[in-house]
């Protein structure tokens, strides 16, 4: 059987391009109103994308006054999407370090209840330290920490997850016995960062426990990852560099006991689509004029660990601060920035122009076939399982892709023509 494409949908907002809400393209308007979330989650389903993605922060990004990066709450557009969807799979974020095991565990199975068997985790452990404001906490726990917590997190959510087993609903209606009691397990964890009970409130989800991604690309992130994620989300704008990172994550998988190819990667995209390149090339260029460089430089402040970087002369060459960042930020986005900057010896300016269309993700630009090749390649190098497509504006960006890019892809056999099966478990699975 021939490899498939795995297409995941990262929706935010109006899309991810900086400033896209000032673009006659978007409705900002409605971008809060179910209706957008409806729209947007069918037609990917259209696309036979396994899922649809909100990404999540607990802080609201310093850029606010200029670009449109408010957060709802994944769960709860999650939960009204299941209603309005049939196939795809809906997956959300949810931080490890300021949540606790037993909500999360919860909040998850009660969707893919509500999705008959359609939910899946992301989970982060937060890297903005800003966010540690709002959860009582004086400071955002260090890097390693964060991910030690996490760990010990995800199994105590995959152990609440198999504490009632498959059989426990008897529901007799003549003894009137419910549940068997004796299939219902507490699972009395007592570790370093938490004591929990359990059961959980609710019976057995169709996935039991469901699938899993991670998006940290740090060598810790990339650990967690390997052992216990179904899909991984990463940045990625080389091919070789690519490969490279997938098979050290399928090695590292394989070293935690799992088949090398249970984890299924895929590295983000921003397609930025038009008839042909040269109109795609314009079009990239209008909504990058819509990129102002002192908005990026608050994202990039806040990608770096919330520092001010507002004092930078734009036309100098971006500096390397990684040595100075603070130990609580993310790792691989700032490790990223600079060694694009220092690579293609950017100006601030420049880096900023370079990932103000996609937070930092990839770009491709190009007529649909040129967006289809591009893709094709990388997949049939090794490089990606999948995509992660991060539009750089809603609702058309994405229109355009499914509309276009979708039927190239499966037309080469390389993208499901129908759901061969029910839940996200069985999308990720199939080959
Ligand atoms: C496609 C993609 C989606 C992500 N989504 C989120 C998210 O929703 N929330 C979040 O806090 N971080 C998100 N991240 C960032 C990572 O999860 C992680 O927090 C960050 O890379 C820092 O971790 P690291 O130091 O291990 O790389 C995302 C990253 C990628 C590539």
């Amino acid at each position: 059987m021939v490899r498939k494409i795995h297409l995941a949908l990262f929706a935010q907002g109006v899309g991810v391009a900086q400033s896209v809400w000032r673009s006659p393209r978007t409705t900002p308007e409605s971008m809060h109103s179910l209706g957008h979330w409806k729209s947007l989650a069918q037609t990917a389903e259209r696309g036979f994308f396994d899922a649809f993605f909100i990404a999540d922060a607990l802080n609201l990004s310093p850029a606010i006054a200029t670009d449109a990066t408010d957060r709802p709450d994944p769960i709860a557009v999650l939960s009204a999407l299941s209603a309005v969807t049939e196939h795809i799979g809906l997956i959300g974020t949810s931080s490890t370090t300021y949540n606790d095991p037993f909500t999360v565990a919860r909040q998850f199975a009660t969707l893919d209840h509500l999705s008959n068997g359609r939910a899946g985790w992301n989970i982060v452990t937060t890297a903005i330290p800003a966010a540690a404001a709002n959860y009582g906490s004086a400071k955002l726990p260090d890097h390693e920490d964060r991910y030690a917590r996490g760990e010990e997190f995800v199994d105590v959510v995959r152990a609440l997850w198999d504490g009632w087993d498959a059989d426990a609903i008897i529901a007799d209606r003549e003894t009137g016995q419910w549940t068997d009691a004796r299939r219902i397990h507490r699972i009395d964890h007592s570790g370093k960062h938490f004591d929990v009970a359990g059961p959980l409130t609710i019976p057995r989800s169709p996935q039991g426990r469901l699938p899993l991604a991670q998006a940290g690309s740090s060598p810790t992130g990339m650990k967690l990852g390997a052992r216990v994620a179904d899909l991984i989300f990463t940045t990625q704008h080389d091919m070789t560099e690519a490969k490279t990172f997938a098979d050290r994550v399928r090695s590292l998988a394989q070293s935690a006991g799992r088949p090398a190819d249970a984890v299924k990667i895929l590295p983000g995209v921003t397609p930025i689509i038009a008839e042909t390149d040269d109109d795609a090339r314009d079009l990239a260029a209008e909504l990058g004029s819509l990129i102002d460089e002192h908005t990026t430089l608050k994202f990039l402040g806040q990608a770096f660990g919330d520092i001010d970087l507002s004092h930078y002369d734009l036309d100098e060459p971006f500096p390397d601060i990684l040595e100075s960042l603070p130990r609580n930020a993310g790792m691989s986005r700032p490790t990223l920035f600079t060694e694009i900057a220092l690579r293609e010896q950017l100006t601030v300016r420049q880096l900023a122009q370079r990932i103000g269309l996609s937070i930092g993700h990839r770009t491709l630009v190009g007529s649909p076939d040129t967006v289809a090749d591009d893709l094709a390649r990388w997949f049939d190098s090794g490089a990606a399982d999948g995509f992660i497509i991060l539009p750089a504006d809603l609702p058309v960006g994405l229109n355009e892709f499914v509309d276009e890019v979708v039927p190239r892809l499966q037309k080469r056999g390389l993208l499901r023509t129908e759901y061969a099966g029910r839940t996200l478990r069985d999308h990720i699975d199939e080959p």
